[in-house]
């Protein structure tokens, strides 16, 4: 598969496994995905994410579970009127009143569970075998007289035994079920024994076998992976792995890796998987980790000086994938590990630099990854020109050699510098409304002369509190020359001093200009 560069080992594992020739996706992002603590979507975003599914290409789309309001129920039946490709489908309980809901809410299927283990027979559904197996077969003769789709589900299948599970499945498939689930309800399987009981319940069942898996154990995904190479034909997922406590398994992380590692059809459109992430998190939310398999901010993102290097020497020195493939962008970080030589090589090779201008370049950004933890390329863009826009320092009249600022909310904003005009020492103190406004008295007051600042403009170039800043100033002296000085950095107060006194060289080099002619 082209721009996929995983491991020649998972070639046996490819021709062993018993893959279905195409794993249907079954999304629970709006029922499962919705039980996740604190996540509520209004109608409009369930409408939203409901296309987006739609156009991923997910096969199923589980809208919710009608019983629990007649709202929930009329926004399942207005997803259902979007006439999207995807089927919808309704969750309901073994209970008659469930299911009419679900009829109520237009659905094509009815997702019917019933807990089999038991510890919530006989904890939840103070329940008998038996009787929940009588509502099991009831419900399932009332989804099909009615003409719809049925699928089943042994709530917390993964601790029945194994025995009572095949009675529940071959009894409903008897009466007309059309797909058997399997939910691993509190994520406690793993995937070996997924893949054993996966391969038992194939030998018996006629029916296609679906798999739910939560993550408690953080396994969800390689256990819906081992079911599907058991056999099982179609997968429970959900965007962003949303849903009850550590949630389901994500539909970016299985769906990438069963059609790239086993190169199993599905009908998903990997390139549309980022945008339906930031989706998702947009209306729940819940903030994605950076490093997030496939759609993390981090996923294809690349900071030490040796991975930088084979990156952009080939991508795939790096990369199992490329980002374009699952909608994502490559994004070279430069950071605490990124090396002297490294960074070097990459702003030579994007920017036509000289060798003085590349070491300036290389030594703000060391400094700068003391303090920020990672700097970006709109970052690396900026520095660069700011370096590109500053006087050399043999070219400098006047030169910072000493500042200190003093500021609090008790106490008024103080500054001392040490300035060197051209080989005389010159040191003077001031106090402002701020410690910008100090530095620039104190300046003024160590040259002898009175500055206009016509213009200060500070812009923050990415987000978060450390993020670099542009300053940019516009001076007039006293003889009406006007000069503009600019600088960037971490630190806002710096960098308005460095702009200052690269206005400050502009005036003094006018001056001489002025003096030569
Ligand atoms: O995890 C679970 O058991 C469920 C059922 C409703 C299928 O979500
Ligand atoms: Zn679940």
């Amino acid at each position: 598969m082209e721009g996929v560069f995983v491991s020649d080992l998972i070639q046996p594992i490819r021709e062993r496994s018993k893959f279905a020739d195409r794993v249907y996706v079954f999304d629970t992002t709006l029922r499962d995905g919705e039980q996740t603590p604190g996540v509520c979507f209004t109608l409009d975003e369930k409408i939203e994410i409901a296309r987006k599914l739609d156009q991923l290409g997910v096969d199923v789309i589980e809208a919710g579970f009608p019983v629990n309001s007649d709202d929930e129920t009329n926004t399942i039946k207005m997803i259902k009127n979007l006439g999207l490709k995807s089927k919808i489908c309704g969750l309901a309980r073994c209970v008659i009143g469930d299911v009419d809901a679900c009829l109520k809410a237009n659905v094509d299927r009815v997702h019917i569970f019933i807990a089999t283990s038991d510890i919530h027979l006989k904890y939840k559904l103070k329940m008998d075998e038996a009787k929940a197996l009588e509502q099991a077969i009831a419900t399932t003769d009332y989804v099909k007289a009615h003409g719809l789709e049925c699928e089943f589900s042994c709530e917390d299948a993964t601790r029945t035994p194994v025995e009572r599970l095949l009675r529940f499945y071959k009894s409903v498939e008897q009466h007309g079920a059309d797909v058997h689930n399997v939910p691993d309800t509190v994520g406690v399987m793993e995937p070996e024994a997924m893949f054993g009981l996966i391969t038992t319940l194939r030998s018996s069942l006629k029916k296609p076998i679906s798999m739910h898996c939560h993550n408690d154990f953080g396994l969800a995904v390689a256990n819906t992976l081992a079911g599907i190479k058991a056999g099982a034909a179609q997968m429970h997922v959900t965007v962003n792995g949303l849903g009850e406590r550590a949630g389901n398994a994500s539909l970016e992380q299985a769906v990438t890796a069963l059609m790239t590692m086993y190169r199993v059809n599905t009908g998903i459109k990997l390139n549309l998987l980022t945008e339906a992430s930031k989706l998702v998190e947009r209306c729940s939310m819940i903030k994605l980790t950076p490093n997030f398999p496939i759609v993390g901010d981090n996923s294809f993102a690349h900071e030490a000086g040796i991975h930088v290097h084979g990156v952009l020497a080939k991508a795939e020195s790096y990369e199992p994938l490329t980002p374009e493939m699952v909608g994502q962008k490559r994004r070279i970080v430069m950071g605490k590990h990124t090396g002297k030589h490294a960074v070097a090589n990459f702003v030579s090779e994007k920017y036509n630099l000289t060798d003085e201008q590349i070491k300036a370049v290389g030594e703000k950004i060391r400094c700068l990854t003391i303090n920020k933890k990672k700097i970006t390329e709109n970052d690396v863009t900026a520095l660069v020109e700011g370096v590109l826009g500053s006087i050399a320092e043999a070219e400098k009249v006047v030169k910072l050699d000493e500042i200190l600022v003093v500021t609090g909310n008790k106490i008024t904003p103080t500054a001392s510098v040490q300035l060197t005009l051209k080989d005389r020492k010159m040191v003077a103190a001031g106090v402002g409304t701020g410690p910008v406004d100090a530095l620039s008295r104190a300046i003024q007051s160590a040259l002898g002369e009175e500055i206009k600042l016509l213009n200060y403009r500070l812009e923050a170039i990415s987000g978060g509190t450390d993020s670099l800043c542009t300053v940019e100033v516009v001076v007039e002296d006293r003889e009406g020359n006007t000069a503009m000085g600019m600088a960037v950095g971490g630190d806002i107060v710096m960098a308005s001093v460095f702009a200052l006194m690269e206005s400050l060289n502009r005036i003094y080099g006018k001056r001489i200009e002025k003096k030569g002619n």
